[in-house]
């Protein structure tokens, strides 16, 4: 019988590229989101069960319903700097909602969750590539709330909860076969932004600081394409232990790329020059984060499969070039299309 798996922001950025990879490797992916942040065209490889994770009767109809195998928790709100302005709302959000997930899925005998945890987790570290077991120290709220739903699930391993926590870095790219990619509203992520910059959606791209002690001044972050994240999630079922446990391990590329060899790099992909400008540091960014994820490329056996920035990039413009067309056929925003013929 072909396994059920709920995914919480399944029609998400992330969620979406993880539904396809479960849909091919013959799992049954349910998607169950709010659709705050998520799109319903993008749940493409299952049912939707519309639901917040902070409501346990929506949750438990789902479960009653779909009878899940195991649940991948990627439903939660993911901006850093907004996270600052408004602890509240993220707390309530990523940590009462996955309590509450948590102990609505043990409460109906779920016992496997992947989580999906983040490198804010580590904070502004010590050193770069940061292995698992540097300290958790995160900065801002947003990487106290992920801290804190890996230690729910260390506690939880006396329920029997088993668990594997992967840590993001800076997930880029979109679908390599074009069925999916990144639309967030606002848009807040740095190579969407660029891409809208380069399209003329926007005048120029804002640079976040240019002081910081990297080579050009700019941040340095490890970019890892959606499709192999995806990929790890689906790896990780597949070694969730026997007994209850709390694993976690990072999710990176190990290469580190500034923020102007992003924009260089957007430059030569889509042969377009991107203006910039010069803007004041934004505040809970640390100047570099870059994975070792040596240990889940051993115990995942996951390997990537497009860690070239211009490969995610073009994947990404690519992307946003087929979302302005759907988003100005269905006339959702009053924009003429300036890539419709591109
Ligand atoms: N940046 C700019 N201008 C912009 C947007 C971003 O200069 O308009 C810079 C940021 O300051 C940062 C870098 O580009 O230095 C990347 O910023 P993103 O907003 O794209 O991503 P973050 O590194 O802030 O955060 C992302 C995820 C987090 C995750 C983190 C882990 O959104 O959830 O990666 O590395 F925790």
């Amino acid at each position: 019988m072909t396994d059920t798996i709920v995914v919480t922001g399944g029609a998400g950025y992330i969620g979406s590229h993880v539904c396809k990879a479960l849909a091919q490797a013959g799992f049954r992916p349910v998607v169950y989101d709010n659709l705050s942040g998520g799109h319903r065209h993008m749940v493409r490889w299952g049912p939707l069960a519309m639901g917040d994770i902070r409501d346990p009767a929506s949750l438990s109809n789902c479960f009653n319903r779909y009878k899940p195998a195991a649940v991948i928790h990627l439903a939660g709100l993911i901006a850093a700097g907004e996270s600052v302005k408004k602890p509240s709302k993220y707390y309530d959000n990523n940590v009462r909602g996955t309590l509450t997930l948590f102990d609505t899925m043990l409460h109906h005998g779920i016992d496997r969750i992947v989580f999906s945890s983040s490198a804010a987790v580590y904070g502004d570290p010590d050193s770069t590539p940061i292995p698992e077991h540097h300290p958790i120290r995160p900065v801002n709220p947003y990487g106290h709330t992920k801290a804190m739903c890996e230690q729910l699930l260390f506690d939880y391993t006396v329920y029997g909860l088993r668990s594997i926590s992967l840590r993001y870095f800076n997930a880029a790219g979109a679908d390599p076969d074009g069925e999916l990619g990144e639309s967030h509203e606002p848009e807040t992520h740095l190579i969407p932004l660029v891409l809208q910059a380069a399209a003329g959606l926007r005048s120029h791209i804002d640079i976040f600081g240019d002081q910081y002690p990297t080579p050009d001044g700019t941040c340095i972050r490890d970019y890892i394409h959606v499709s192999d994240l995806a990929a790890a999630h689906v790896a990780s079922l597949s070694i969730m232990d026997d007994r209850p446990s709390a694993r976690a391990f990072n999710l990176g590329n190990g290469m580190g790329y500034s923020v102007l060899d992003v924009v260089r790099a957007a430059e030569r992909v889509t042969e377009r020059r991107i203006p910039t400008r010069r803007c004041p540091a934004r505040p809970g960014d640390p100047p570099v984060l870059v994975a070792d994820s040596a240990h889940a490329t051993n115990a995942l056996k996951w390997h990537q499969i497009h860690p070239d920035i211009d490969t995610q990039i073009a994947h990404a413009w690519r992307w946003l070039k087929a979302d302005n067309v759907r988003v100005n056929t269905s006339h959702r925003l009053k924009k003429p299309s300036l890539l419709a013929t591109d």
